[in-house]
C-alpha cells in the first residue's frame, strides 16, 4: 500500500493504474477510521481493481463553533486499517496542498444542501461538495463509496455528480452499527459513559418509526413526533430534528401510500456531541 500526500503524484499514480486498464474505486474519509469506514474500503476492494482511500480532515466543512481542531487524528491506526482492508493507495494531503490561500471557487448544490443538516450547519455541504469535487478530480475514480450514515451527504453527492456530468458511479453502503444499534461514528469517542448509554436511544427511536410504518399505525408526521418524544424522554438529549422524509427530496412525507418509501432521520446532541442517524422505511 502506497501512502501519498501529493495531489499531483496521486493523480499520476492513478492515471497510470487506469492506463493499465484497472477499474478505480475511491473511498473519501476524514480519518479516525472505524469499521464503518472499513466496510466501504472492503466493498471497493470487492468491486474494483485499484482502491484509493483518502484521509483529509476538511476544514471548509466545519462551522466556526464546530470540532475541527479537536477532530480525532489517528493516522497510523488509520493506515493500518486501510492496509488490512486492501487499499492500494491512501491519499493524505496537507491543507495547504488542497486549498490555495487565494482560492475562490466553491461547488454548491443549492436546495438539497439547505435543509436538515444544512439548516443546522450552514455552509457545511458547500465544504463537502467542494472537497469531494476536488478529490474526484485528483483520483478520477470509476466508482466512489459513501455511507448511508450520512444520508443527506450521499444524496447531495449524487445530485452533484448528475448536475456536473462527473463520470463517477456513486455507491451507497449500509450503516455499520455497534451491538446496541448506535451507528458507528468517529465522534462517538467524545461520549462519556453516561452519554454513550443515552446515545443508543437514537436507534431505538428509528426502530419505533420502522415498526409504526410497517404496521400502518401512524402518518409520517405522527411518527416523527413519536421519535422526538422517545428521544426527549431521555431527559438529556437535545433533538435538532426528527423527521420522516422523502428519500429523494428530503421533504417531509405527507402521507403513506402502498409502496411509498420514506427515510426517518434524526440529529441530536448528547452532552456536547452531535450525532446523526437514519433508517429507510417501507410502507
Ligand atoms: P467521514 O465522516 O470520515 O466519513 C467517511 C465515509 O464513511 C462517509 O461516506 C460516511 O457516510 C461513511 N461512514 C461513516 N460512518 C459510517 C457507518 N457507521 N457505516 C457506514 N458508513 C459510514 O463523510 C465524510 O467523512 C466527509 O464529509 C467526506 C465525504 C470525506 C468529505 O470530507
Amino acid at each position: 500500500m502506497h501512502v501519498e500526500p501529493s495531489p499531483l503524484k496521486t493523480h499520476a499514480a492513478i492515471r497510470d493504474a487506469r492506463r493499465r486498464g484497472l477499474r478505480i474505486g475511491c473511498v473519501p474519509t476524514m480519518g479516525a477510521l472505524h469499521p464503518g469506514h472499513v466496510s466501504l474500503v472492503q466493498r471497493a476492494r470487492a468491486e474494483c481493481d485499484f482502491v484509493v482511500a483518502t484521509i483529509f480532515v476538511n476544514p471548509t466543512q466545519f462551522g466556526p463553533n464546530e470540532d475541527f481542531s479537536k477532530y480525532p487524528r489517528t493516522l497510523e491506526a488509520d493506515l493500518e486499517m486501510c492496509r488490512a482492508a486492501g487499499a492500494d493507495l491512501v491519499f493524505t494531503p496537507q491543507i495547504s496542498e488542497m486549498y490555495a490561500a487565494d482560492a475562490e471557487t466553491i461547488v454548491r448544490v443549492t436546495k438539497l444542501s439547505t435543509v436538515l443538516e444544512g439548516a443546522h450547519r450552514p455552509g457545511h455541504f458547500d465544504g463537502v461538495t467542494t472537497v469531494v469535487t476536488k478529490l474526484f478530480q485528483i483520483t478520477e475514480p470509476d466508482l466512489a463509496y459513501f455511507g448511508q450514515k450520512d444520508f443527506q451527504q450521499q444524496l447531495i453527492i449524487r445530485r452533484m455528480v448528475l448536475d456536473l456530468n462527473i463520470p463517477v458511479t456513486v455507491v451507497t453502503c449500509p450503516i455499520i452499527r455497534e451491538s446496541d444499534g448506535l451507528a458507528m461514528s468517529s465522534r462517538n469517542r467524545y461520549l462519556s459513559a453516561a452519554d454513550r448509554a443515552v446515545a443508543a436511544e437514537i436507534f431505538q427511536a428509528l426502530q419505533l418509526a420502522e415498526q409504526l410504518a410497517r404496521e400502518s399505525l401512524a402518518a409520517p408526521a405522527e411518527i416523527a413526533e413519536r421519535m422526538r418524544a422517545h428521544l426527549e424522554a431521555t431527559g438529556t438529549m437535545q433533538v435538532q430534528y426528527a423527521t420522516v422524509a422523502d428519500p429523494q427530496t428530503l421533504a417531509p412525507l405527507e402521507t403513506w401510500q402502498r409502496g411509498t418509501s420514506g427515510v426517518a432521520l434524526i440529529a441530536a446532541k448528547v452532552g456536547t456531541t452531535r450525532l446523526i442517524d437514519n433508517l429507510l422505511l417501507e410502507f
